[in-house]
């Protein structure tokens, strides 16, 4: 395995109120734009710790948390009896590898700039969708690389909206569309945080 680029952070992740409150902004535009039910198992890409996945779990049946990081996904499962629903825990690099199950929806949230190649992610997210699946996924508007203070493993400074729904399209997906879900204040800079949403249809 690749060195874990969030060993040093994940203990304290989510002691940041702004990430908390990032994932609760994200979650909340996901479940008004989304129709989630009991019966849906979703995929979180990029899970981590599990911020994004708890806000959503009173709305679904099961979470497969997907990530790479061994020490984010030691924090998720410290918590896995604090989620509404059940929880499974995947660690895998979906850029190298893939994962031969199929979800009902893919949520995700500040992971895609950690992925080189969106459209071969979007591609194997389309594989692994179910007919009429969806994807949710939030992350940085374009932003000028000061969003992180270190920036390995870091492969976009955010995304231009066009780009990603040109990707989005190439791949299959159909319904696309684009909101903010969350502005985050940095003492030197204010950032969005878009969603976009696409369905397998
Ligand atoms: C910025 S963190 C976001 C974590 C969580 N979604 C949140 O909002 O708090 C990005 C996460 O993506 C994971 N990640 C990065 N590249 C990945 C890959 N290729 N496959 C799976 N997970 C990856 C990292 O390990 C990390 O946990």
């Amino acid at each position: 395995m690749d060195k874990d680029l969030f060993a040093h952070k994940s203990k304290s992740w989510d002691m940041n109120s702004k990430r908390v409150k990032n994932a609760r902004s994200i979650a909340e535009l996901i479940v008004k734009n989304i129709e989630l039910k009991p019966s849906m198992e979703i995929m979180d890409f990029g899970a981590g710790t599990g911020l994004l996945s708890f806000f959503v779990a009173q709305k679904v049946g099961k979470i497969v948390a997907v990530d790479n990081s061994p020490s984010m996904l030691h924090e998720f499962s410290k918590k896995s009896n604090e989620f509404a629903c059940e929880t499974e825990i995947v660690e895998k690099d979906l850029s190298q590898e893939k994962i031969d199950r199929t979800f009902d929806g893919i949520i995700s949230s500040m992971t895609l700039h950690h992925i080189k190649d969106i459209k071969k992610l979007f591609e194997a997210f389309y594989v692994m969708l179910r007919d009429g699946g969806f994807i949710a996924l939030a992350d940085l508007d374009s932003e000028d690389g000061s969003f992180h203070s270190d920036n390995s493993g870091v492969f976009h400074c955010g995304f231009e909206r066009k780009e990603l729904e040109m990707a989005a399209k190439e791949a299959g997906f159909s319904h696309i569309g684009f909101e903010t879900a969350s502005v985050i204040e940095k003492p030197h800079q204010t950032f969005t945080v878009f969603l976009l949403t696409a369905l397998k249809a």
